[in-house]
């Protein structure tokens, strides 16, 4: 059954859209069986998927107004090696029109039980807020990856996903887990990234994800010829990145679970039957709560590296 995770931060351009295509084609690289969710009316997850948003005629829309079926409105990317189920401008509309709707908030978790079996891993992108969208996605999943530029701002937005992700848990989805914050476009010579990135570390401990995605300018090239850096550019340092990042998830939740990581499905996920109404344990370990990070986000790091110019061209 598949294990279904939200890639996640209400902040614009941190890298979402990025980490999904290429944890996708990272994961599919290694052997599981993936579907990714284009929950973004941008549609840039489906275009860096080499699906075109403008042709598709059946997307995740479909899918949450209840007109078609996963099955029907998935699509192939033979090049990316994983499922598609698509957006374009037409999402947009959904938010407005699932406000009357009944169970809103849980449309895309009903539609994935009949797809749950063919499938080690489903990844969800989602919009840049705190949306009915992101909701439904929260709602879906069992476990949250928020990608994170290690700056200053970023610390203050994670109070108020972290906020949501608790009440999400103790209202809609008990299963819901923060699997660990990723450090993306991270360049090691910027003093303040280096400030931040210790900050999360002392915060959030083991939530932080070991791998850290460089900055690199082949992931940021691959979306233009409809490809994930990991199979545009394999060699590239960013590319390498991701796939060591596959291999982490896959291995910490082969860990969690007391096992080995699978040779090619992951362990079985829980069952994505509704949940109650529940206040559930904690959402993220103890030493990295809420009220701590909020006293993170006061920590001003003294000063930043005057040079912070992006590294371009480097492979
Ligand atoms: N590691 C990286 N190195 C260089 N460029 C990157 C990296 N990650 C992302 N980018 C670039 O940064 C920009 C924003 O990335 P992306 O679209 O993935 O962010 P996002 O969070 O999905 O944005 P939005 O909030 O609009 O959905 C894109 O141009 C992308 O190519
Ligand atoms: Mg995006």
């Amino acid at each position: 059954m598949a294990q279904i995770f939200c890639i996640t931060n209400q902040k614009g351009g941190v890298g979402k859209t990025t980490v999904t295509v290429n944890l996708a084609a990272g994961l599919a690289k290694v052997g599981q069986r993936v579907l990714m969710i284009d929950l973004d009316p941008q549609g840039n997850a489906t275009m860096g998927s080499g699906i075109d948003k403008r042709e598709i005629e059946t997307t995740v829309y479909d899918v949450l107004l209840e007109s078609a079926s996963v099955a029907d409105a998935r699509i192939r990317s033979e090049k990316c090696g994983y499922d598609v189920l698509g957006a374009n401008r037409e999402l947009a509309g959904a938010e407005i029109e699932m406000v009357a709707l009944d169970r809103r908030e849980r449309r895309l978790r009903t539609a994935l039980v009949s797809v749950a079996n063919d499938y080690d891993y489903v990844l969800i992108d989602c919009p840049p807020s705190l949306s009915l969208l992101t909701l439904n996605g929260l709602c879906a999943a069992h476990g949250v990856i928020v990608p994170m530029q290690c700056e200053y701002f970023a610390l203050e937005g994670l109070t108020d996903l972290v906020n949501t992700i608790k009440q999400v848990h103790a209202n809609l989805n008990k299963n819901l887990q923060i699997v660990g914050l990723l450090r993306v476009m991270f360049d090691p010579r910027i003093t303040l990234q280096q400030q931040v990135s210790e900050q999360l570390k002392a915060h959030f401990g083991d939530k932080v994800f070991d791998t850290m995605i460089p900055r690199n300018v082949r992931l940021a090239e691959a979306p233009s010829y409809g490809l994930p850096g990991v199979i545009f550019d394999p060699a590239a340092k960013g590319s390498q990145a991701f796939v060591a990042f596959a291999n982490e998830m896959v291995a910490r939740l082969a860990a969690k679970k007391g096992g080995r990581a699978p040779a090619r499905s992951a362990q079985p996920a829980a069952p994505l039957a509704p949940v109650p109404d529940a206040a559930g344990p904690e959402v993220v370990s103890s030493s990295g709560d809420a009220a701590l990070l909020a006293a993170g986000t006061r920590t001003r790091p003294a000063e930043a590296e005057p040079s912070e110019k992006e590294v371009q061209g480097e492979r």
